[in-house]
């Protein structure tokens, strides 16, 4: 399975354009060692020729323009997307939707939950429906496993996660099953297995199981502290409310990695605010010692 990281931080991108924080602000005037990286997206594939997005993040024009498999040139209009994965409705892994609208119709895979959020709050379907077929939605159900014909070796195994639905939903705070979704993705010829949820608020002993028997780990990286929009200054929200682990501390997302042996360990959906950003960074250090990378901009991961 190739897996090809697009986009590799939180809602906002880094540098965040209106945002002056240390890492943002540092980055701008040079001061910072540390990779711009565009909002949340990853792409899936058995052949290299077949892509599965999985989030089509507000950067995806950026994003598909630095990756050329995605543009195989085939014919007259043509693209490498052949299906699309949505793993909660959030803006930053949705609204990409509507830069694709010249290719519609689009095969979507997502479920009830996120389809709802997009048909009512944030009407993606019922908009795109007026381009060319738009969006057609094919249901993911939160047991057993799903395979889209279009890469028929990789074998798609959701389950649902504890985090949170988009500010926007109807049902922001009433949270259902289906909200978030975390995906295991095997390949069926190769057997490499990866565990792919950027959105994790809590890793309860089931979730443990699945990680600790992946190859490779693509996991929330948004935060370092939890309560670190607000130490710098830009937010008032912490991780736990916005559904997302952070990083440090005890219970924290390094503590979870640690007790893992087989997985390669790799954060992704970095927030600008994070330390682990800036790559002089004692924390940067501390994650170099626990063998525990950062997902950046056109990283490759072959399983
Ligand atoms: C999140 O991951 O919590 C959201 O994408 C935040 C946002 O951009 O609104
Ligand atoms: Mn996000
Ligand atoms: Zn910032």
């Amino acid at each position: 399975m190739y897996i090809q990281i697009l986009g590799s931080a939180a809602g906002g991108g880094f540098p965040q354009w209106n945002c002056n924080c240390v890492n943002c602000k540092g980055f701008r005037d040079g001061s910072l060692r540390a990779k711009a990286r565009t909002q949340s997206s990853i792409a899936l594939s058995d052949d290299g020729v077949h892509w599965i997005l999985c989030n089509a993040s507000p950067d995806i024009r950026a994003q598909l323009q630095s990756f050329a498999p995605m543009q195989p040139a085939r014919t007259l209009r043509d693209t490498g997307i052949d299906a699309i994965i949505l793993l909660d409705s959030q803006i930053d892994h949705t609204t990409g939707l509507l830069s694709l609208r010249e290719g519609c119709p689009h095969q979507v895979w997502c479920t009830d939950m996120v389809h709802q959020d997009l048909s009512t709050g944030f009407p993606l379907f019922t908009m795109l429906s007026h381009w060319n077929g738009g969006l057609n939605w094919n249901r993911i159900e939160l047991e057993g496993s799903f395979v889209i014909p279009a890469c028929p070796n990789l074998r798609f195994s959701p389950f649902p996660l504890r985090s949170a639905a988009p500010p926007y939903s109807p049902h922001r705070f009433d949270p259902h099953p289906g909200d978030n979704l975390g995906l295991i993705v095997e390949d069926l010829n190769t057997g490499g297995k990866l565990f792919y949820a950027p959105g994790l608020g809590i890793v309860d002993p089931d979730l443990l199981e699945k990680m600790a028997e992946a190859d490779c780990l693509l996991v929330d990286g948004t935060l370092w502290d939890d309560d670190e929009m607000q130490r710098r200054g830009v937010g008032t929200r912490t991780g736990r409310e916005m559904g997302h682990l952070s990083q440090n501390g005890p219970g924290g997302m390094l503590e979870v990695l640690d007790g893992l042996e087989r997985p390669r360990k790799i954060l992704i959906h970095i927030n600008n605010t994070n330390p682990i950003l800036d790559e002089d960074s004692k924390e940067r250090a501390e994650l170099d010692r626990r063998g525990v990378e950062v997902a950046f901009d056109g990283m490759s991961i072959a399983l």
